[in-house]
């Protein structure tokens, strides 16, 4: 029982914040910010929410895809800022792009929640029981970032990203994959604290609604436990580095990029980057940027080229694939 992914796309929001309009209220300067993390703007919704930007990615992968809503079988979305903690953010779009009454379900892993939910998307497909099945990573981080805190209001943006899986014939595109969760040092990074009811509990309710992040202890995570990950994957998957055209990675800061490449012992060109554009999307980094090398015919889809997708943060959460275009 295979699987393909045959489309990708993605959509953010128009509103551009550089790093200069940033400085206009925060203690903060350009080039700080470009040079400790390489971001220059990012996307900021000013009407749209999680689910509108998701919903107008999906639409964006259906028609580069050549397939209607109407026949699409299930919608994952990857998100950590959903519109709501129910309705789902899957189950809003299912009915803003007028998809049937499918199964649709939301996926919370952070930063790794796009690794986390084509793994899933992935096992349904091998069920047999679907033929499309869209999986987005989608996110307003404006809405959870405390815009008077330097240390991480300039690192995040908004924006949605995309895959459309179609079952086929032969093998799955997933060639292996390396996934983990520790919640031990999930409080490295947290955000919308819901507490026990003071009706019913004596503990004295806890409110923090902001997103807050350890971010020393974040980096040194990431560059343990990424290059770990990647190693682990090709290993178990007997795949050299010269067979992998491109790493596809979280895109939470440019330094963390470089640091993997140094610890794997491969070249940092190995590594797509576009977070000079877009800051840290959290979920939806890693479909945004597969879509735009896409795009750009860097990657072709259908050309059984492998590629590796590897997400970090949040819970904390980790994960690798090794996928064939
Ligand atoms: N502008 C100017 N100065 C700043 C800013 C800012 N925006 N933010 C912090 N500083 C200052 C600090 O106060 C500190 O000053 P001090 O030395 O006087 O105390 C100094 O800059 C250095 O601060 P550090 O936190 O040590 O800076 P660092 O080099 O570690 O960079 C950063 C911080 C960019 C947050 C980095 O640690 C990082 O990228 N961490 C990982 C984040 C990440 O990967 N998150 C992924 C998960 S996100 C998710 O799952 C949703």
């Amino acid at each position: 029982m295979g699987t393909k992914i045959v489309g990708t796309g993605s959509y953010v929001p128009e509103r551009i914040i550089s790093n200069e309009q940033l400085e206009t209220f925060l203690e903060t300067s350009d080039e700080w910010i470009k040079s400790r993390t390489g971001i220059e703007e990012r996307r900021i919704s000013e009407t749209e929410n999680t689910s509108d930007l998701c919903a107008k990615a999906a639409q964006h992968i259906l028609s580069n895809a050549g397939v209607s809503a109407e026949e699409v079988d299930f919608i994952v979305v990857a998100t950590m800022t959903p519109d709501y903690l129910s309705p789902s953010t899957a189950s809003l779009v299912q009915d803003k792009i007028g998809a049937h009454s499918i199964m649709s379900f939301d996926v919370n892993a952070a930063c790794s929640g796009f690794v986390y939910a084509l793994s899933i998307a992935d096992k349904l497909m091998q069920s047999g029981s679907y033929r499309y099945g869209l999986v987005l990573g989608g996110e307003v981080m404006s809405k959870i970032v405390d815009w008077s805190d330097r240390s991480t209001a300039v690192l995040f943006g908004d924006g949605a990203g995309g895959v459309l899986l179609k079952h086929t014939q032969g093998e799955s595109f997933v060639l292996g994959e390396d996934i983990h969760a520790d919640g031990s040092r999930g409080h490295a990074l947290t955000a919308g604290t819901l507490s026990l009811s003071e009706k019913w509990s004596s503990q004295e309710a806890e409110y923090q609604y902001p997103l807050q992040m350890e971010g020393r202890s974040i980096f040194d995570f990431a560059i343990r436990s990424v290059p770990q990950s990647i190693q682990n994957l090709l290993s178990d998957t007997n795949t050299p580095f010269e067979d992998v055209e491109c790493i596809v990675a979280h895109q939470a800061n440019e330094r963390i990029l470089k640091a993997i490449a140094k610890k794997l012992k491969v070249s940092p060109e190995l590594f797509a980057v576009n977070i000079s554009k877009y800051g840290n999307t959290s979920a939806a980094s890693i479909p945004i940027l597969l879509h735009e090398l896409v795009a750009e015919d860097k990657l072709v889809l259908g050309s059984s080229k492998k590629i590796v997708l590897t997400g970090f943060g949040g819970g904390l959460t980790w994960g690798s694939m090794l996928i064939q275009l």
